[in-house]
């Protein structure tokens, strides 16, 4: 099958592309499982933007620049924070129901932000953005969804019929049809890989199932360099509960007072660690304190707590987390939350520049498989949803000035099954799955040593043989795919990690506690 533009991804930063680029050509997004089953559905807190007349978008780039520690690229940062307003605006215009109050947006405010500056619906702001996104998406003609498609490996030159032309130009996707078990391919003159984050790679998370690196791993395959892939996010307060295993706490209940305490001594902790910001510092500084105070007193969880705040204005801020809790039997307008740090973001991915342009030729990507040079070595709350918009948009307007040079696609081989039979032994699968979420989250994770990651990177080793060799034996399935690319993604995470010698953001490696002067990107190439 064979489209002017494919998308893999629909979530925020797909569909904002394929609004831009559907005004002038067809359209076809491709989802895994369901089409609202990214992050994106999921966000809470909001979406980041200069709405404010006391702030300014100097002091938005700078608390940027602060959270990311200097890792960010000042162009990409200026970049996006000056297109924010005009995002909003574009989601105002589709119908998300941004609360108001007194005729102006509603700004809450969040860990690293000097200003009020989150823009948000109750506390549930990616399910409105997702869901009037879709639909815009659905009531378009030149937009064909389909969801229920794993996609697994890029088509590019060398699988075309015709000879070989060496080029590594992207043709498009070889993708499961989960309902059928059938590899179709999908060509196009141009492809964007908007496929979400790696978050699943980790035991505890607070991403979705599906968030297993597909996009940052095939594009890696097909010749792509990645970067600051070592820059894994962890959210400081994820709930702790035994049924409950990744539901988030919004980082707005403590932007709108929430204190953080160490249930043994009763005591709030983060005077300790950043007396000035206290609960409101950069992620990286609250998710590693609670991760000290968990050690050094042997807890299972801290305490988040609200219940000082009136409970009327509880309730009204946070109506969605509230319900949540208090069918777990937690009244948050009367008792403190439990809560434990879990992975949240991947800031780094597929390097790309200012259009959304990968390295190669007719790629391009944009969200959370990236690395724009917006985030830096820790993102700033509330900048991915910003990120996925503007460069959404960026990489479909430059798709379209540059249509005339996008040749049509050649006819390409089919998926071959010659020499693969049904797997017998699905137990492999989970295994390896459990294996390196478990190791990546003991070796890999807030804080990490030498010795760690060298472990992590001797147990990938052994792991790569098993699932390359099942890979070559067995039929795909969608669990096969995402583990292959979990795996991927952990080498990559463990490569850079093990490439960084010093401490920056969310990287803070033991033996390496000082930060460089200079700020290095970790760049990977493929061989
Ligand atoms: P996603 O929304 O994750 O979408 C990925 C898409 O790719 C999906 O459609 C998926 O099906 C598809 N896909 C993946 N692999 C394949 C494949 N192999 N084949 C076919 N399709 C594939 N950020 C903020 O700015 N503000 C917030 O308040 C906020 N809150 C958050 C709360 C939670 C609980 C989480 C997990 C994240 C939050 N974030 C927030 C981060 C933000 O939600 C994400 O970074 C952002 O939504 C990513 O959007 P995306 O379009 O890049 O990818
Ligand atoms: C949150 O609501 O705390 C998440 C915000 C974000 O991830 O940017």
């Amino acid at each position: 099958m064979s489209h002017d533009v494919l998308i893999i991804g629909s979530g925020a930063a797909g569909l904002t592309a394929a609004l831009v680029l559907a005004e002038k050509c067809r359209v076809l997004v491709l989802a895994k499982g369901a089409l609202d089953g990214g992050s994106t559905a999921w966000a809470q807190g909001g979406i980041a933007a200069v709405l404010d007349e006391g702030d300014t978008f100097e002091d938005h780039i700078r608390d940027t620049m602060i959270a990311g520690s200097g890792l960010n690229r000042h162009e990409t940062v200026e970049f996006v924070i000056e297109h924010a307003p005009e995002a909003i605006r574009r989601l105002a215009d589709l119908g998300v129901p941004f609360n108001a109050e007194a005729g102006a947006l509603h700004l809450t405010r969040e860990g690293g932000h000097s200003h009020r500056r989150i823009v948000h619906v109750d506390d549930a702001t990616g399910a409105a953005v997702q869901k009037a996104l879709l639909q815009a998406a659905r009531e378009h003609p030149n937009i064909t969804l389909l969801p229920g498609r794993a996609c697994i490996d890029l088509i590019t030159g060398r699988h075309e019929q015709a000879r070989y032309s060496g080029s590594g130009r992207v043709w498009g996707v070889y993708a499961l049809d989960e309902a059928s078990g059938t590899v179709e391919a999908h060509t196009a003159r141009a492809t964007i890989l908007a496929t979400g984050g790696a978050g699943r790679v980790y035991q505890f998370s607070t991403a979705p199932r599906g968030a297993t690196g597909d996009g940052i791993a095939m594009a890696w395959r097909a010749g792509a360099r990645v970067s600051n892939m070592e820059m894994m996010q962890f959210h400081p307060t994820c709930l702790y509960h035994l049924e409950v295993k990744n539901f988030l706490i919004t980082e707005a209940v403590r932007g709108e007072g929430g204190r953080l305490i160490n249930p043994r001594t009763g005591k709030r902790f983060m005077e300790f660690y950043d007396a000035e910001r206290l609960e409101l510092a950069p992620r990286d500084i609250v998710a590693r304190a609670i991760d000290s105070e968990i050690k050094r007193f042997g807890l299972d969880f801290v305490h988040l707590d609200i219940s000082h705040m009136p409970a009327g204005f509880v309730r009204s801020h946070f109506p969605n987390i509230y319900e949540k809790l208090l069918g777990l039997g937690i009244d948050m307008t009367k008792q403190p939350i439990p809560v434990v740090p879990a992975q949240h973001y991947t800031c780094g991915g597929i390097l790309i520049d200012l259009a959304g342009r990968t390295d190669l030729p007719g790629l391009y990507a944009a969200g959370e498989c990236t690395e724009s040079g917006l985030h830096g070595a820790n993102r700033l709350a509330s900048n991915s949803l910003l990120e996925c918009f503007v460069f959404g948009d960026a990489a479909a307007r430059d798709i379209l000035a540059r249509w005339d040079s996008f040749d049509a696609p050649p006819a390409v081989r089919p998926w071959d099954e010659s020499r693969v039979t049904d797997s017998d032994e699905e137990v492999v699968i989970k295994q390896n799955w459990t294996e390196i979420r478990r190791f990546m989250w003991n070796y890999v994770g807030i804080v990490r040593t030498d010795k760690r990651l060298e472990r992590a990177a001797h147990r990938i080793k052994m792991l790569e043989g098993e699932v390359n060799d099942y890979y070559g034996h067995f039929r795909v399935s969608t669990d096969l795919i995402e583990l292959r690319n979990l795996l991927q993604s952990a080498d990559l995470i463990v490569q850079s990690a093990r490439a960084r010698h010093e401490s920056r953001g969310l990287h803070y490696n033991l033996d390496y506690p000082q930060t460089d002067d200079a700020a290095r990107d970790t760049v990977l190439t493929p061989r």
